[in-house]
């Protein structure tokens, strides 16, 4: 297949995320966080699979190093474990924490691999969650504090950094729907943990470059909205569901404002710390995975808007929609709304799940994230050629992994992994991948 040309200096990477792969949950003086809590609790995920093994990442890093050198790519993004650093979220750090992630990052240097460190991945330590998650304000304090830490030690390998990986989904799917850690059913009264999280991302920015940390960005999912008919409550639906998807998060840290919508909801005074949150970012990262359906609400429906399924597309395996040209509309209309306020953009994340397995030759045939990759990274040519400045790509994700509620049905990686034995199997789509960033 041709791919579209971009850029010598094109970044490519993959993507992951410590408690999707790392297990060794209760190892090397890590605590608890709110997703060991979850997965404990039945009925929260599916067939109640846990992350204690995920895909042993802790302990086969080096074998995993050693595909992603392989494979070519010239940046890994990984996730630091919050809990294996400070295992109740204060105070000093855990030696064997540091010493893991040392251990870590020093072979990605050494296979000429830049690593990409985000700082946290949804793995809250429990101890923090108990003291009120990220509806206490005090958390955006504690998590400066970790920032800090990471930044004296890694600074000197970590060359880009992402303080909070989808703080949207933290906040929607953790505190408003409960779909996620930690679980809690609070509606747009949700809303605080999108302001302390906005907060944390401040801090964390000025720790980080307080430390000389460079190349400082953020990866936040954007969704492009769909209103499913032209009518004006549709409209106001779909202005709505902006807000809180996409402006809530983007608004505060590029423009240094909330989207109107979210004020009410938003903590007292909220607009004091926005000058903290619109920290000058090198790079802003765009997480992607589809667009969203919305229609006004139905009579009884507490919000307002309601989500609707988009149709007519084929379907990954997690029930997304896969539909390139979103991408394409997404990175357009955030050139275009933020303007001179956005910095380059890096997509962080991009990727699909398939029921992927081994076939009778033992290889693993997944040509539909073949498609799903070539023609995502054309509508990104698409959007460059509109004028959009975009510096790289990371797939989600380098290895099948455990995926949060859904547990490990929905393989994302381009390498496939065996949970029973732990064998790595590179996919078809890692082959294709190889060929591309290695430009074969
Ligand atoms: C975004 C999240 O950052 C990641 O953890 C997740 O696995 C992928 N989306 C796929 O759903």
């Amino acid at each position: 297949m041709n791919h579209p040309t971009f850029p010598p200096e094109f970044q490519w990477g993959v993507s992951t995320s410590a408690f999707q792969i790392e297990g060794a949950t209760a190892e090397g003086g890590r605590g608890p966080s709110i997703w060991d809590t979850f997965t404990a609790t039945g009925g929260k995920i599916a067939r109640d699979e846990d992350a204690k093994v995920a895909a042993d990442h802790y302990h086969r890093y080096p074998e995993d190093i050693a595909l992603m050198a392989d494979l070519g790519v010239g940046a890994y993004r990984m996730s630091f474990a919050w809990p294996r650093i400070q295992p109740d979220g204060t105070g000093k750090p855990n030696a064997e924490g540091l010493a893991f992630y040392d251990k870590l990052l020093d072979e990605v240097c050494a296979a000429g691999i830049s690593p990409v460190g985000t700082l946290y991945h949804w793995d809250t330590p429990q101890a923090l969650e108990d003291a009120g998650g990220w509806l206490s304000r005090d958390t955006a304090d504690r998590f400066a504090d970790y920032a800090a830490i990471l930044a004296g030690h890694f600074a000197d390998r970590v060359r880009q950094w992402i303080p909070l990986n989808e703080p949207m989904v933290m906040s929607i799917y953790g505190y408003g729907i409960g779909e996620y850690a930690p679980g809690q059913l609070l509606l747009l009264d949700a809303l605080p943990t999108a302001h302390h999280q906005n907060l944390a991302h401040g801090l964390a920015v000025q720790a980080l470059r307080a430390a000389g940390a460079t190349g400082i960005g953020c990866a936040n999912n954007h969704s492009p909205i769909w209103p499913a008919h032209d009518t004006p409550g549709d409209q106001a639906a779909a202005a709505w569901l902006d807000a809180l998807l996409n402006r809530t998060f983007a608004d505060p840290m590029l423009l240094g404002s909330y989207p109107e919508q979210v004020h009410p909801h938003l903590p007292e005074n909220f607009a004091d710390d926005l000058a903290t949150i619109a920290q000058p970012l090198d790079f802003y990262g765009v997480n992607y995975y589809e667009p969203q359906g919305v229609t006004a609400p139905g009579e009884g429906n507490p919000l307002p808007f309601q989500l609707r399924a988009i149709e007519g597309y084929p379907m990954t395996s997690n029930d997304s929609p896969i539909v390139p040209e979103g991408l394409r509309e997404l990175l357009v209309s955030f050139h275009a709304r933020y303007r001179e306020h956005l910095p380059p953009i890096q997509i962080t994340e991009n990727g699909c799940s398939f029921a992927d397995e081994p076939g009778p030759d033992a290889a693993v045939h997944d040509p539909e994230r073949i498609d799903f990759l070539a023609n995502h990274l054309r509508a990104v040519r698409e959007a460059m050629d509109a004028g959009v400045d975009v510096r790289g790509y990371f797939v989600w994700s380098l290895l099948d992994n455990f995926e949060w509620s859904k547990g490990y049905a929905p393989r994302f990686g381009l390498v496939h992994v065996d949970y029973e034995t732990q064998r790595r199997t590179p996919k078809d789509s890692f082959a294709w991948y190889r060929k591309l960033v290695r430009h074969e």
